[in-house]
């Protein structure tokens, strides 16, 4: 069934300055959720916020927060980014040894579980694991840095990705995709599959964001 499509302004690509002014206007702008990226300098090569920062964006936000770990060992964390208000909290299968306990954990914990692939890492990772998430994450870059080019790859990936859903009963599952989504990438991902869109330089380096997520909406 199709569903309502979701844009996800990454505040990686803010000012931090005006961090809670940010966060206000993605929301007038027409944002559905606002996405948090967790970066610890060893699973990606940049450090990014923690939880303190999140707590700080869940008290002026009003959309729920997508929090994207990009962190080694993320059991350690999720329990911190869960209660400073995190509604999905993201891991990467790549860097979760027994990741069906820590999808396990995070649903525990009252939060959405999310699991999300590098662009190459195959879906078939997955296939065990789909019945416990309510979200996949495709990355349409390598992580670690906001402003990089969409791998185009990522469009048969997703169409796969929806196929191998619905064939289980699982379309109620969210399909996100993050890196490089730009008007252009959006029309083509949303056409594959994917109705979570994250979105850092195509909003926050906009003069407008209103327009910009307009756009990225195909309005
Ligand atoms: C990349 C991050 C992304 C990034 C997206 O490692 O996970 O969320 O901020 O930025 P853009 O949209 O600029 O590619
Ligand atoms: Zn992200």
């Amino acid at each position: 069934m199709p569903r309502p499509t979701l844009i996800a302004p990454s505040i990686l690509s803010c000012d931090f300055g005006r961090l809670a002014e940010e966060v206000r206007a993605v929301e007038a702008a027409g944002a559905g959720l606002i996405h948090v990226d967790v970066m610890d300098g060893r699973f990606v090569p940049n450090i990014t916020i923690g939880p303190v920062v999140v707590e700080a964006v869940k008290k002026v936000a009003t959309l729920p927060l997508d929090v994207h770990l990009m962190i080694v060992e993320p059991e350690r964390y999720v329990g911190d980014f869960i209660k400073a208000g995190a509604a999905t909290v993201t891991v990467h299968q790549e860097a979760c040894v027994h990741l069906h306990r820590t999808l396990e954990l995070i649903r525990s914990l009252g939060a959405r579980p999310s699991v999300v692939l590098n662009p190459a890492t195959s879906l078939s990772t997955l296939e065990d694991v789909l019945p416990l998430v309510d979200q996949v994450l495709l990355m349409s870059v390598n992580p670690g840095f906001g402003g990089q080019s969409f791998i185009p790859h990522t469009l048969a990936k997703l169409q796969r990705l929806r196929a191998m859903l619905d064939e289980r009963g699982l379309g109620r599952v969210d399909v996100e995709v993050d890196g490089g989504i730009n008007a252009d990438t959006a029309k083509q991902v949303v056409a594959a599959g994917a109705n979570v869109l994250v979105a850092g330089h195509a909003v926050f380096r906009s003069g407008d964001y209103r327009k910009a997520i307009a756009a990225l909406l195909g309005k």
